[in-house]
């Protein structure tokens, strides 16, 4: 800004807050000049009152004195004797005179110097001679205002001789009067005085200070110096701060606009080739001198299983495993895992390793071994009870156990012994962490080698302060995590969530531009790499080749239905995947659609998952009914709308069905990326198939051009695969094609290429 506008609206400013101050004190000065009035009233009031009662019982108590004195006197009329009496007690401090009356109100005899000024006869004398009784008043006389109090004289016989009247001073009660009015007025003057001076003070300290810092540093964050600006504002324990809290949550959601907006046009204006499996090499070779990785899990890349008495290898269900074996593949090193499978000791050496994957061995696996109760505690119970609904908004309670919170610390440190030991000969090695299972692994790590690198990645959402701060021991596990020198997640949502969370709960230092947290002398950077799958040009040219048409042929033939139009769902059985939901859309489709009755079937491909808890299995419970009603109702003999195969598939048994289907149905009631949804892209290399998709799932971020819902909205869902089957082919193509474009860019390849880009750039603490 043009810096004499900026003095001119500086000036302006100052001669605001002057008028704002000016009026707060003349109000002020207004309510004190008030309160000091009443109040001065009320006293003088009540100290007159008190000294004239005062008064009048003096007068009283003299008058009766001299009642029995007087009395003889006026009967045996001896004006002498009264004369001296008058005389005697009628100059006194505060009374001015004494006069003694006859019948007729006619002075009998009267101090001196009243004589001129008292009007003869004496009117009160006169009534209070004919009433016989005592009267008082106020009245003047000559110049003078004066208490007047009369009493009736007796003669002997009880009948009234005459009257008996003081005259006292009352000057000295307008003195005491005129003495209060003048020291509120002067307690007036002190009390504006520092209600003018405080106010002063106050409002330049708490108001317009702090407003005007405020101001000063929004301006900072507008203009020219915004880049370093702070955006947590540099104002604390004042009366602004519900406004200061405000305004800096404003400015922290600018500065993460502004950072998303700045990464956004980094990315576009410098495109990235497409990553393959090659280029991840290549940068691992040149880059790190083809450093070993070192990646640590809970769920294991392979596993083996007994079936019978056969035991295979198989590759558990799960995003996880779908996205880091291939960059093992290509980046050798070790992963280190839970050796969960039932026949996984068969296959290791004498340090529990393995070479994988079987048949083409290009990394070790080593297996940590559980018991029963560790993994009881630490995986079914706080992993799969606690943090993963407590990071899944689904509505589903979570469930914390200080037995299963002492095993999931037992297995952390487990992990952390394990991984100390592969590590103890490489020379800064690159460590990334998967999960919420290994939460308190990176700060274990670290306090062992501070010269590793070490990445934890969250493959689940991170939920707002409120929700992630009933976790009672949220201080604990957010602690653990920032041991890590890079902390990332899928989308930057989670990522300001994360800060938000340890700026609620933990004493740390945020940068909110650089999006990194400084807590102990360490700083962890919190950035977000959106997970992917793998995607193979060779293999893209082979499947081309092969004929889509003829594995749905197949396909049909396995499940018995022959239809028009296919859709499928990929899932391990978890609540946080809707799939209840999904199915009563199906229902929902069908009913208002009835067209595609016998058109249209759906298959699930269902993988049985974490079946120890009672949640896992009331959802199959649920799942298998809803099926069940759902086919009874629509069913015919040759045909039903939903086809369940529940069991764990293969990657190669997937892809058929995603190559063979008109839709694929992803509705996550919360979901950290879902790669089914990317998967199901790179398995289109017909650009045939419309993906429709959770709102709430990560992916939807990336993938504009499926059909995005709401898996909660049956309706819209429903509307949804209406939509999705009968639309225009060309466009059909075109969305996927786009969608395929980004997926094929954005691959695993690249994601793994940027994040150890990224950790390996980290500056340790002193480096
Ligand atoms: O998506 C979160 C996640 O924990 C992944 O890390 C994992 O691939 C998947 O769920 C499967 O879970 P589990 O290992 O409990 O079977």
């Amino acid at each position: 800004m043009d810096p004499r506008k900026e003095r001119t609206n500086e000036s302006k400013d100052r001669s605001k807050e002057m008028k704002i101050t000016i009026r707060l004190i003349v109000s002020l000065v207004f309510v004190v000049a008030m309160v000091v009035f009443v109040f001065s009233l009320y006293q003088a009031n009540y100290e007159k009152n008190r000294l004239a009662r005062d008064l009048e019982r003096r007068s009283i108590i003299l008058a009766e004195s001299l009642q029995e004195s007087i009395a003889p006197l006026i009967q045996s009329n001896a004006p002498t004797k009264l004369n001296r009496i008058v005389e005697r007690f009628g100059n006194r401090e505060r009374l001015k005179g004494i006069a003694v009356f006859d019948k007729q109100g006619m002075a009998l005899t009267l101090t001196a110097h009243l004589k001129q000024q008292i009007a003869q006869p004496f009117p009160q004398s006169v009534n209070s001679v004919a009433e016989n009784r005592s009267m008082g008043s106020f009245m003047n006389v000559g110049a003078q205002r004066m208490y007047i109090y009369t009493i009736p004289i007796y003669s002997d016989d009880g009948s009234v001789a005459g009257a008996l009247t003081t005259f006292n001073d009352i000057s000295y009660i307008d003195i005491r009067l005129s003495e209060i009015w003048k020291d509120n007025l002067l307690r007036f003057f002190t009390l504006s005085l520092l209600v003018v001076l405080s106010t002063v003070l106050v409002v330049r300290w708490s108001i317009t200070g702090p407003i005007a810092r405020l101001a000063e540093w929004m301006r900072e964050l507008r203009t020219a110096k915004e880049e370093r600006a702070n955006p947590v504002a540099p104002i604390r324990g004042d009366i602004l701060d519900p406004l200061v809290s405000e305004v800096t949550q404003l400015a922290k959601s600018l500065s993460m606009a502004r950072a998303r907006a700045e990464e956004e046009v980094r990315s576009r204006s410098k495109p990235d080739s497409i990553w393959t499996s090659n280029s991840l090499k290549e940068y691992m070779r040149a880059e790190l001198q083809d450093k070993k990785l070192f990646v640590v899990s809970n769920r294991e890349p392979y596993m083996h299983e007994k079936k019978g008495r056969v035991t295979k290898c198989i590759v558990p269900a799960g995003g996880l495993v779908t996205a880091l074996d291939p960059v093992m593949r290509i980046c050798d090193g070790i992963w280190l895992a839970h050796g969960s499978g039932d026949a996984d000791r068969e296959f290791v050496d004498a340090h529990s390793k393995v070479r994988v994957p079987p048949g083409e061995p290009s990394y070790t696996l080593k297996r940590i071994w559980l018991t029963k109760e560790q993994e009881n505690g630490y995986y079914y119970g706080f992993s799969n009870e606690g943090i993963w609904p407590l990071c899944h908004i689904t509505h589903t309670r979570p469930i914390f156990r200080l037995e299963d919170w002492i095993h999931y610390q037992e297995v952390n440190e487990l992990f952390a012994k394990a991984l100390i030991e592969e590590i103890a000969n490489e020379e800064s090695p690159l460590v990334l962490i998967q999960d919420y299972h290994l939460a308190l692994l990176p700060l274990l790590v670290k306090q062992t080698r501070p010269d590793a690198k070490v990445a934890l990645f969250w493959h689940i959402p991170w939920p707002n302060p409120e929700s992630f701060g009933i976790c009672p021991w949220r201080q604990e596990i957010l602690i653990g995590m920032l041991g890590a020198d890079l902390m990332s997640f899928h989308i930057q949502f989670f990522c300001n969530n994360f800060l938000d969370t340890v700026d609620r709960f933990l004493e740390s230092q945020i940068d909110w531009e650089q999006f990194s947290i400084k807590r102990s002398g360490h700083a962890t950077l919190v950035k977000p790499f959106p997970i992917s799958v793998s995607y193979d040009q060779k293999v893209e040219m082979e499947a081309t080749a092969n004929n889509d048409a003829s594995i749905r042929e197949c396909i049909m033939k396995e499940i018995g239905i022959q239809v028009k139009y296919l859709g499928v769902g990929v899932d391990r059985i978890d609540y946080t995947k809707g799939i209840p939901e999904r199915f009563k859309a199906v229902e929902r489709f069908l009913e208002k659609y009835p067209e595609f009755v016998e058109e249209f079937t759906f298959i699930e491909l269902g993988a049985p998952s974490r079946d120890h808890i009672r949640k896992y299995r009331e959802l199959m419970s649920e799942v298998e009914e809803t099926v069940e009603k759902i086919n009874w109702r629509f069913q015919t003999k040759t045909w039903k709308p939903i086809v369940y195969l529940k069991a764990h598939h293969s990657h190669e048994e997937i892809e058929r069905y995603y190559r063979a289907s008109d839709i694929c149905m992803v509705t996550s009631l919360h979901d950290g990326m879902n790669l089914v949804a990317k998967e199901f892209i790179i398995s289109r290399h017909d650009n045939g198939g419309v993906l429709i998709l959770s709102q709430f799932a990560g992916a939807s971020r990336e993938l504009k051009d499926s059909v995005i819902v709401n898996p909660y909205d049956i309706e819209e869902m429903a509307d949804a695969i209406k939509f999705a089957l009968t639309l225009d082919p060309s466009e059909r193509r075109e969305r996927m094609q786009r969608m395929r474009n980004v997926v094929k860019e954005h691959n695993i390849y690249r994601w793994a290429g940027k994040l150890i880009a990224e950790l390996s750039r980290v500056r340790l603490t002193g480096e």
